[in-house]
């Protein structure tokens, strides 16, 4: 049987190569697609040495609607997965402009073309984000969205609303064969690098996220982690996310993604909780970062940021149960796995710097 094609937009970057990967060992045909804004070629390159395999790379902006047609007119595309979106929550508040003219309209490009190319699977990269600071925890999937509070949560939210009405509008009025359909994946903390440590995190500039700047401090490449508010009424008055790993994430998609082309979907847009289930504090992972990797991490307390939830985790059961998947790694594993992809990193800068001696 022909082998489906799949489109990842923003297939070099962090979660986007983690899949593509997990696509491939699938037995999918992969098309990567993305214009290195956030990310760079080294970690398409661990792909290839990851995988073995030589795969079809565009490098393009998604915002340019005339290059995503011809990507839809060049490969037939069984389904798309859109990664391709800045998600720097601090960055969009600077920056909403920026933010939502990138994200929407390099979605909107995506679903414009697939409609006009004879339908597609669209399997939209969406963010626990969309909750905000939820009332009732853990979260499932129909829990009420909260106002967004930030410019890219709201991103999220308004791509979700996009995906759903396209999909409703091309089942509708559309013969089968032009119709689209949807899932939103919404993710909670992703964290980790795949076992091999040829690819992983490679943030530009002084990470967002807190385990990246976890593994930068042990590296020494910065000075000290701030913890930000340990005053919030949880049990060590940290907060509280749910951390999954990078490649059980990465499974996830290849789960929903085969939902999709087997035919097996009960609804024409549908949306699942990508965690583990476990509320883990700052405070706890770091402490467990320091444990299974046998360093001490030097770090201090700093006030609350602003725009932080105090607490928020997933409710599985629905993707157990409808995709068959279920996050495996443990946050110790997990931690090791980042820890690992950082030193390959300060070897890569090594080699780089005595070639340029
Ligand atoms: C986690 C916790 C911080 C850095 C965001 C987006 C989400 C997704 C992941 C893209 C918080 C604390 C952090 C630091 C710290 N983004 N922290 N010191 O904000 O939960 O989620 O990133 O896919 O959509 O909303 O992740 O890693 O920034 O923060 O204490 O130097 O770590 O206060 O409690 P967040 P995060």
């Amino acid at each position: 049987m022909a082998k489906n094609t799949v489109l990842v937009s923003g297939g070099a970057g962090y979660i986007g190569s983690h899949v593509t990967v997990e696509l491939i060992e699938a037995g999918y045909n992969v098309v990567v697609a993305d214009n290195f804004s956030n990310c760079d070629a080294t970690c398409f390159e661990g792909v290839k040495k990851i995988t073995g395999k030589k795969i079809p790379f565009v490098e393009m902006d998604f915002c340019d609607a005339e290059a995503v047609n011809d990507l839809f007119a060049k490969y037939k595309i069984d389904a798309v997965i859109h990664f391709a979106a800045f998600k720097a929550v601090g960055e969009s508040v600077e920056k909403p402009v920026l933010y939502y003219k990138n994200n929407l309209c390099s979605f909107l490009n995506v679903l414009d073309a697939a409609s006009h190319h004879g339908g597609c699977n669209v399997l939209f990269s969406s963010s626990a984000t969309v909750y905000g600071e939820a009332e009732n925890l853990p979260v499932t999937e129909k829990t009420p969205r909260l106002p967004a509070t930030s410019p890219y949560g709201n991103t999220k939210q308004i791509c979700e609303d996009i995906l759903r009405d396209t999909v409703k509008a091309t089942n509708v009025n559309r013969s089968p064969e032009w119709a689209i359909k949807g899932i939103a994946l919404r993710y909670f903390n992703p964290i980790g690098a795949h076992p091999s440590a040829l690819i992983g995190e490679l943030p530009r500039g002084v990470p967002n996220n807190l385990v990246p700047f976890i593994t930068q401090t042990a590296i020494g490449k910065r000075e000290c982690l701030s913890i930000f508010g340990n005053d919030y009424p949880t049990a060590d008055g940290t907060c509280l996310r749910d951390y999954i790993d990078v490649v059980d994430l990465a499974k996830a998609h290849v789960a929903a993604v085969a939902r999709m082309l087997e035919g097996r979907m009960e609804e024409d847009y549908e949306i699942f909780n990508i965690g583990t289930g476990r509320p883990v504090s700052v405070y706890e992972l770091v402490s467990a970062f320091e444990k299974v990797n046998g360093l001490k991490l030097n770090y201090k307390y700093a006030p609350r940021r602003a725009g932080d939830v105090v607490a928020i985790w997933a409710d599985t059961a629905l993707a157990n149960e409808k995709l068959g998947w279920k996050a495996e790694r443990s946050v110790e594993d997990t931690l090791a796995s980042a820890w690992a992809w950082e030193k390959h990193i300060a070897e890569m800068e090594a080699v780089k710097a005595s070639s340029e001696e």
